[in-house]
C-alpha cells in the first residue's frame, strides 16, 4: 500500500511533502509530484503536510481521483526523485 498524489497538486507543487518523506519517495513532474508505490512506507507523515490536501491513502483516494493511483506508480517510474523544496509554480 501506499499514499498518492491526486489533483489538487497538478499546478501546485507546493513540495512541503517532500521534505518530511523519510524514505525520498516523491518524483517531480512538469506540473505535479508523484509517490512510488514501490518505496513509499506509508508512514502518513506527508498527508497532512500539503497544503491543498492532494495527498490521500490508497484505500481513501476520492472517487474521482481514482485514476491518480495508476497515474502515480507509471509517472514515478520515469520522473527523477525530489527531496528538497522549491518555489510552487503559483
Ligand atoms: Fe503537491 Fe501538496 Fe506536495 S501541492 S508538491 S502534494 S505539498
Amino acid at each position: 500500500m501506499a499514499y498518492v498524489v491526486t489533483a489538487p497538486c497538478d499546478g501546485c507543487k507546493f513540495t512541503d511533502c517532500v521534505v518530511v518523506c523519510p524514505c525520498e519517495c516523491f518524483r517531480e513532474g512538469d506540473q505535479m509530484l508523484y509517490i512510488d508505490p514501490n518505496e513509499c512506507v506509508d508512514c502518513d507523515a506527508c498527508r497532512a503536510e500539503c497544503p491543498v490536501g492532494a495527498i490521500f491513502h490508497e484505500d481513501e483516494v476520492p472517487d474521482q481521483w481514482q485514476e491518480f493511483i495508476q497515474l502515480n506508480a507509471e509517472m514515478a517510474a520515469k520522473t527523477p526523485p525530489i527531496t528538497e523544496r522549491k518555489a510552487p509554480l503559483k
